[in-house]
């Protein structure tokens, strides 16, 4: 190893597994170019999502199906380039998927191969078990994602709380625990009331991520524009703003703006 080279104790899966088993809350953000992937994973977030929100906040779509799998790769490559001791899980993509398990194999192929990232998610319970089983039969990893899952927001007709409805939310305590059968290494809760997420995180042996799902699970994320306040837009009550960036950015563009007009910026020092 070269001198001076820090040894980092990288996440991996078990890593999140080991963290669940001990009770140690796993903390998730999203994020899709360089940049921002650099300062999260110096900050000391343990999982990336590189999400298909990125059609949302990256591309200003109004829901995640317009996003492709060449686009997700674009976001995740640039990802794992920033990142040293993170765990990466890139979203397969609206209609990457759910066609048949062969596609679904060919595409998590081609995320890992082309990205370097470490993991996939994808949306659904029992109906895309083949696709999960024939994805981890290549040694790919596979978070699920229950509850509001976005990628069917026109089969829900709204993106409200999800499985407040017993027949739901027994549904879904039997999606997860397919999940966790089939061998998912996690999976996301989205949306759903918090006693349901936290029953879930109680009858399943690998850890539950919450996003509006309550504090009873094993880890939170967070769409990363979102808490810092960068998209003012999207206000759930789930979402906690750690920052006003939307607000420091205007201010600071505007100060910008005025110092060029003013003949102010470039100064002396400022030149060559
Ligand atoms: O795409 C995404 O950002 C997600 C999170 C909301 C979990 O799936």
């Amino acid at each position: 190893m070269p001198a001076g080279k820090k040894i980092i104790k990288k996440i991996t899966t078990h890593v999140l597994q080991e963290m669940k088993q001990k009770g140690e809350k796993i903390s998730m953000l999203t994020a899709y170019d360089y940049s921002m992937a650099h300062i999260i994973d110096n900050a000391g977030i343990d999982v990336i999502l590189v999400g298909d929100s990125a059609s949302n906040v990256m591309a200003g779509n109004e829901t995640t199906l317009p996003i492709t799998l060449d686009q997700m790769i674009y976001h995740a490559t640039s990802v794992v380039r920033a990142v040293d001791r993170a765990l990466i899980v890139v979203d397969l993509p609206f209609g990457s998927y759910q066609g048949n398990s062969k596609e679904a194999l060919q595409s998590a192929i081609r995320i890992m191969k082309e990205s370097g990232a470490h993991a996939v998610k994808l949306e659904g319970g029992q109906e895309v078990k083949e696709s999960i089983e024939r994805i981890l039969s290549a040694g790919i990893p596979v978070m699920g994602h229950l509850g509001l899952t976005p990628q069917s927001i026109y089969k829900f007709g709204t993106y409200t709380v999800r499985a407040k409805e017993q027949m739901e939310a027994t549904k879904l305590m039997e999606d997860a625990k397919i999940l966790e059968q089939t061998g998912c290494f996690a999976v996301v809760l989205e949306k759903i009331p918090a006693k349901l997420a936290e029953n879930v995180a109680s009858e399943i042996t690998i850890p539950v991520i919450g996003i509006g799902a309550g504090g009873g699970v094993d880890g939170q994320v967070l769409v990363l524009h979102d808490m810092l306040g960068i998209n003012k837009e999207f206000s759930p009550r789930f979402l906690r703003r750690y920052a006003d960036l939307y607000g420091s950015m205007t201010t600071a563009v505007k100060n910008y703006i005025k110092d060029v007009k003013t003949m102010d910026f470039p100064n002396k020092n400022e030149q060559y």
